[in-house]
């Protein structure tokens, strides 16, 4: 992996226009003369209007959503789909992320014509994978998160690295305080690297960043961006307290 650190913050269902708005008048990350990481959020979707309007206040941010639908248009009452999600100023998408798949049961097929739909209207997918608890300690680390690969490789065939990020999130370790240990975390991100370089060739399949996501904060953010082959974090519940979202984003600063 090349380029900048990519540090996002996934708000679920939280924050409300005003809550934004507010986020950004105090998020400042002292990143003190070393480079900025890539900064991205996820807002709720009736946020994101919000978030725009907010975004000049802040350091160079991007914005995403948190879903979208496969059809661009159409009767899909209270969905939003990848062409809508483009015009109100999304550049990126979380996509199959652990509550999307836990919650409201979405498969891999979904999530396979989530990343072609998000190809389709120019937005970045950040594709989530990771196990449950019981699937690692049967010992099925690799048979899950490859599987979960496979289902959108073909879709990543053609796209340049950095027009797709991966992220990593083992599901016992989202919002449990459990987090997977920087070792835990490159095992899972050399597996998946090694699926890519094989399906992508050498040189593609090393391109794209993999983001680690599972109860980071600002204590363990620097060993985890630390860590081999972790290109950055997701950042759920941290990530909604600028403060705390200021010192993960400051121990993505690079050199
Ligand atoms: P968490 O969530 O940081 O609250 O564990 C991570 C995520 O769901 O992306």
């Amino acid at each position: 992996m090349t380029g900048k650190p990519v540090i996002a913050g996934n708000w679920k269902m939280n924050l409300t226009p005003d809550e934004v708005r507010e986020f950004f008048q105090n998020f400042r990350p002292d990143f003190q003369d070393r480079g900025q990481p890539e900064l991205l959020v996820f807002p709720s979707s009736v946020s994101l209007f919000a978030a725009q309007v907010a975004l000049p206040q802040a350091p160079s941010i991007s914005v995403g959503v948190q879903n979208i639908h496969w059809e661009s248009a159409g009767a899909f009452t209270g969905e939003i789909s990848a062409p809508l999600a483009r015009a109100a100023g999304a550049t990126h998408t979380l996509i199959g992320h652990s509550e999307r798949r836990h919650v409201f049961g979405e498969t891999d097929e979904d999530v396979s014509r989530k990343t072609k739909a998000a190809f389709g209207a120019d937005l970045v997918p950040v594709i989530c994978v990771g196990e449950e608890l019981d699937e690692r300690t049967a010992g099925r680390l690799t048979e899950v998160i490859v599987g979960q690969l496979d289902a959108v490789l073909p879709s990543l065939q053609g796209a340049r690295g950095r027009e797709y990020l991966l992220a990593y999130e083992p599901v016992w370790a989202i919002g449990t305080g459990e987090t997977a240990t920087p070792e835990d975390a490159s095992e899972a991100h050399a597996i998946l690297r090694e699926r890519l370089k094989e399906v992508l060739g050498e040189d593609e399949g090393m391109r794209a960043p993999i983001l680690y996501g599972g109860s980071v904060k600002p204590g363990n953010a620097s060993d985890l961006l630390k860590a081999p082959d972790v290109g950055g974090v997701l950042v759920g519940g941290a990530s909604l307290d600028p403060d705390s979202f200021a010192g993960i984003a400051e121990a993505g600063a690079f050199i």
